[in-house]
């Protein structure tokens, strides 16, 4: 079974889809990781490096490696997340990645997060969520994480979003058929519970 969670930065699809695997007994998938890799080899080599996406070695799990290197950490600065977004917008880096996506969850059970699982990555998913929660909550949680200032998240976030939510390939936007889940004011137990009970109810 694939349970796909879509969403904008800082909805909280990580803490949430990672620990619905957890409750499920399911593998993670965390597709961002996967762009931001390509991010920062395109920060650190140009953007010929990403045109090449489909030629680097990228495992995840407990640590991210690339191509062996281990970025686990490199990989969630601002500066990464922004060269993520950036690629993300390039076809040939999707198609490789999408392609990289699939052939990880073409066995077994999966929890796989990003912003095109449900529309575009497995639009068979048996069960697809859009999680959201206002632009503020988004940013104050993810300023919280960082031990960074809320304005400066805000603004970061704001830009991502509309490049995120405007491009030309694969756009945010929720898949048809995906529970939207308002994450705003609720726990992360909350939002789990909710899943497990979605996918209880696909299971039937
Ligand atoms: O954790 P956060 O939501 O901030 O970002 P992420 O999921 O790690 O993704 C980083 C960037 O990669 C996003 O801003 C998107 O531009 C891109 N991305 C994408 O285009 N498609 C995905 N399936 C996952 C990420």
């Amino acid at each position: 079974m694939v349970v796909a969670i879509d969403g904008p930065a800082g909805a909280g699809k990580s803490t949430v889809a990672r620990a619905a695997a957890r409750a499920l007994g399911f593998t993670y998938l965390d597709s961002g990781a996967m762009y931001r890799a390509v991010g920062l080899m395109a920060r650190r080599h140009g953007g010929a490096a990403s045109e090449r996406a489909d030629e680097l070695d990228i495992r995840l799990g407990d640590r991210v490696l690339v191509n062996g290197e281990d970025v686990t950490e490199t990989i969630r600065s601002p500066e990464v997340s922004e060269a993520a977004s950036k690629v993300a917008t390039n076809p040939r880096v999707r198609e490789a990645l999408v392609q990289k996506q699939r052939e990880l969850m073409s066995s077994g059970d999966w929890v796989a997060e990003g912003r095109d699982i449900g529309t575009v990555v497995a639009p068979d998913a048996e069960v697809k969520v859009f999680l959201t929660a206002s632009p503020e909550e988004r940013a104050r949680r993810r300023a919280a994480e960082l031990g960074t200032d809320v304005d400066m998240v805000l603004r970061d976030q704001t830009l991502r979003d509309a490049q995120d939510m405007e491009r030309e390939h694969s756009p945010l936007t929720a898949a048809p058929g995906a529970v939207e889940l308002d994450t705003s004011g609720l726990s992360v137990d909350d939002v789990v519970d909710r899943i497990v009970d979605l996918v209880e109810g696909a299971r039937r």
